[in-house]
């Protein structure tokens, strides 16, 4: 058998606790299954007392981790740190340029220095591997890379972040509020160290900018990601949303268009019955379409200690094997620049939640404002209950419209907020159907 693959891990929160339990539950297996054994020389994190349960006995302890990336008797360094910048960055960087491979989960490091880091590794000749980084345990780097290879991707649509997810997910099946419920996910170890990435869209956008760019051979372009989240998400939509047949899912989308790529996350309204709309709770999901495999559906837990650390576990036996790739799949030199295509042309349905002023005529003039926007309303829904405590004279009305364009779109949803009979801004959400069944 060859010698070693020696490593050093830093970071032993969740995922790299999960590391460290599954090279001892499964070395054996590794070893026969690699041609080598994976062995962990030495980790570092920093709390050195707290109870993990795992057994570092035998392995070296470094208070600095940028001594991993300086040892001798280390060959791999995992990174499981996290951040875009700060430490696991310098890390990351060190690491490479001494010759050593890097395995991560850090999506926001690759979201935003991914291209750079590429170049570093391959110049190199050293892997960078992350497939812990995009849908947790869903081998979807490895599916771009490996088994797609023979197609041309069309579009992507993700549900990538599983506290999000969660949290639409119990707000649905309990009624509960949406901070309550971001609480538990926090406490089942599926939230950001910031929970305002996962609520916001921006631990999506970065997954979806890292899968925009194996998608479509472009620079990893996450300064172009269009970025909405699900604080403005209520029980109230997520109710509507039903009673119309569809569930609302934090979607994320990289798709050709206009000659280039759109890449957007934002709540959509997905319809009942569809791959996507039965994704749920912590459950992460990637729908592909390539244009010879046609649509593919990949679904699994996307976030916690087990699903991450597997991810983890699948790039450190490959490259154990030997199997040494370009991080995006083309080599970085020949990554296309960023091609951002405008949003404003993109057309979809869209639900728009508001509250109007109850008086005679009040629908009447809203409606008007609508037509003459161009817009063309496909269903109305007016509660006759007013909110508010004791009733305030405002109704919750919801409009479903026809398809038009985004630039439309917020014109209305502008002309809306200044009506007279309208209270607040209106709330809009994307109904996205088309590529999805
Ligand atoms: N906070 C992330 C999520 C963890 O909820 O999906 C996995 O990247």
């Amino acid at each position: 058998m060859s010698k070693p693959l020696r490593i050093g891990i830093a970071g032993l929160g969740t995922v790299g606790a999960g590391v460290v339990k599954i090279l001892a539950a499964r070395g054996d297996y590794l070893a026969a299954a690699c041609g080598r054994a994976i062995e962990l020389v030495a980790v570092s994190a920093r709390n050195t007392n707290k109870d993990r349960g795992i057994d570092l006995s035998g392995v070296r302890w470094e208070s600095d981790p940028m001594a991993l990336a300086r040892a001798d008797d280390i060959d791999l360094v995992a990174e499981l740190i996290g951040g875009s910048e700060g430490v696991a960055r310098e890390l990351v960087e060190a690491a490479l340029k001494a010759g050593k491979h890097v395995v991560t989960a850090n999506k926001a490091l690759l979201a935003h220095h991914g291209t750079a880091l590429a170049r570093i590794a391959e110049e190199k000749g050293v892997a960078l591997n992350y497939e812990a980084a995009v849908a947790g345990g869903i081998p979807i780097v490895k599916t771009m890379r490996e088994s797609l290879a023979g197609n041309e991707i069309r579009s992507i649509h993700g549900i990538l972040n599983g506290t999000c997810n969660y949290i639409l997910t119990e707000m649905e099946t309990t009624g509960r509020d949406f901070a309550d419920v971001l609480k538990d996910a926090q406490a089942l170890g599926y939230a950001e160290a910031d929970p305002t990435f996962d609520v916001g869209g921006i631990d999506a956008a970065h997954k979806l900018a890292i899968l925009a760019s194996l998608a479509f051979g472009t620079e990893v372009d996450f300064a172009n990601v269009h970025i909405e989240g699900i604080e403005k998400i209520s029980a109230t939509d997520i109710a509507f949303a039903r009673e119309f047949g569809f569930k609302v899912k934090l979607l994320a989308i990289a798709e050709k268009a206009n000659g280039g790529v759109v890449q957007r996350v934002h709540p959509a309204l997905v319809p009942e019955g569809t791959p996507l709309a039965a994704v749920s709770g912590v459950y992460n999901a990637v729908a592909v379409d390539g244009d010879r495999v046609g649509h593919l559906v990949l679904e699994g837990r996307g976030a916690g200690e087990g699903p991450t650390a597997s991810a983890v576990l699948s790039d450190l036996a490959d490259i154990a094997r030997g199997l040494i790739v370009p991080p995006f799949i083309l080599p970085a030199k020949k990554l296309k620049a960023p091609a951002k295509a405008a949003m404003d042309t993109h057309k979809s349905s869209f639900y728009l939640r508001f509250l109007a002023v109850d008086r005679a005529g009040s629908m009447a003039e809203i409606t008007r404002a609508l037509a003459q926007a161009s817009v063309s309303i496909e269903r109305i829904v007016q509660r006759g209950a007013p909110v508010g405590k004791g009733g305030d004279g405002r109704l919750p009305v919801v409009f479903i419209t026809h398809e038009t364009d985004e630039g439309t779109m917020a014109r209305v949803r502008a002309l809306l907020a200044d009506h007279e009979d309208v209270a607040g801004t209106p709330l809009v959400i994307r109904i996205e159907d088309g590529e999805l069944r």
